[in-house]
């Protein structure tokens, strides 16, 4: 049977599963936090980050794990960060089951987990930004204004906040690893960015948040966006150099489902993410695309090295 306790955490207190696997303490505050960091490296452990916006799935998971597996504090952050979200996305409306999700970060091994307030990163006199130019405009950036100028502030701060030695991110997001990477190779931050591979349910489609927000008709549908991308792949695989038929191969099966409507698809440099005209077997290709349904936006990629 499993016994809850109280397990007391900084200014609030939670009920937790006393079966977890290990003990996850929750820390609101940047004090806290530095002081629970400090703490763990005076022992000599090495620190991994898995940064979160929390509604944790199976992809979350995997990143967890993988950091439980490399490093031995594992540091897990939930914030849904205003700044990355535009003034008609779904801020509000994203999830966020606190609770649940410190119970799966105990059972995935995270140690700490930060859950800051806004205020806490973002008070009413905060004026700095970072802006990885040239890769953060295209692709989902060109349709969400703003959206990874917000990504590579948190995560920046984040970074700066915990000072890892690895953070994990998986590859679901391709442009926010490469925005990611790049900023942490310009602004010289000392750490290993580890790249996780996508997690799919069973049919293809790859876990996400923002799946929730599916009527069943509409999770039917999601699953042609895997179908379009293995769809692409094959093509390539059979020796299609000419990356605007490997485009429509996309196009075409995203429009053979009534309820998609296609933001992007691209086939792009998997290193600059500038649209190519051809395909070749030296460069990194990523096929990536965006489909909406009804007011719900999904994203998904294949790397083609
Ligand atoms: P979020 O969407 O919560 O994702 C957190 C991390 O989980 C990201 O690195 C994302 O790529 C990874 N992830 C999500 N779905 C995945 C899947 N199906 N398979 C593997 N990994 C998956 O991405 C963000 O939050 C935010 O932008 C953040 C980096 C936290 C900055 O606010």
């Amino acid at each position: 049977m499993k016994r809850l306790s109280l397990l007391r955490i900084t200014d609030c207190e939670l009920r937790v599963n006393e079966d977890y696997a290990m003990k996850t303490t929750l820390v609101t505050d940047i004090a806290l936090l530095r002081h629970a960091i400090a703490q763990a490296r005076r022992s000599g452990r090495t620190i991994g980050l898995v940064p979160t916006m929390g509604a944790l799935h199976a992809g979350h998971l995997s990143l967890i794990k993988a950091a439980r597996a490399e490093t031995d504090f594992v540091v897990v952050s939930i914030f849904v960060n205003p700044t990355q979200f535009g003034p008609k996305e779904d801020f509000n409306r994203y999830p966020r089951p606190l609770e649940r999700d410190l119970e799966l970060c105990g059972q995935a091994g995270a140690d700490l987990v930060f859950h800051p307030q806004p205020e806490v990163m973002y008070p009413s006199d905060y004026r700095t930004f970072v802006e990885v130019t040239g890769l953060q405009d295209v692709l989902c950036g060109a349709s969400r204004p703003g959206h990874f100028r917000g990504v590579a502030t948190v995560v920046l701060k984040l970074l700066n906040l915990v000072q890892p030695d690895r953070a994990y991110f998986g590859q679901k997001d391709a442009q926010q690893v490469r925005i990611v990477q790049q900023m942490v190779r310009d602004l010289n931050v000392p750490v290993e960015i580890r790249v996780c591979p996508i997690v799919r349910e069973a049919d293809g489609l790859a876990l996400s948040s923002r799946n929730e927000y599916l009527e069943a008709e509409e999770r039917r549908q999601a699953t042609v966006l895997h179908r379009a991308l293995t769809k692409a792949q094959r093509r390539i695989e059979a020796g299609e150099h000419d990356a605007a038929v490997v485009r429509q191969v996309m196009v075409e099966q995203i429009a053979s489902v009534p309820g998609a409507v296609l933001d992007y698809a691209a086939v792009v440099d998997a290193d600059s993410l500038q649209a190519l005209d051809r395909i070749d077997a030296e460069r990194p290709v990523l096929l990536a695309l965006a489909v909406r349904f009804g007011s719900t936006r999904l994203i998904d990629n294949l790397l083609i090295r």
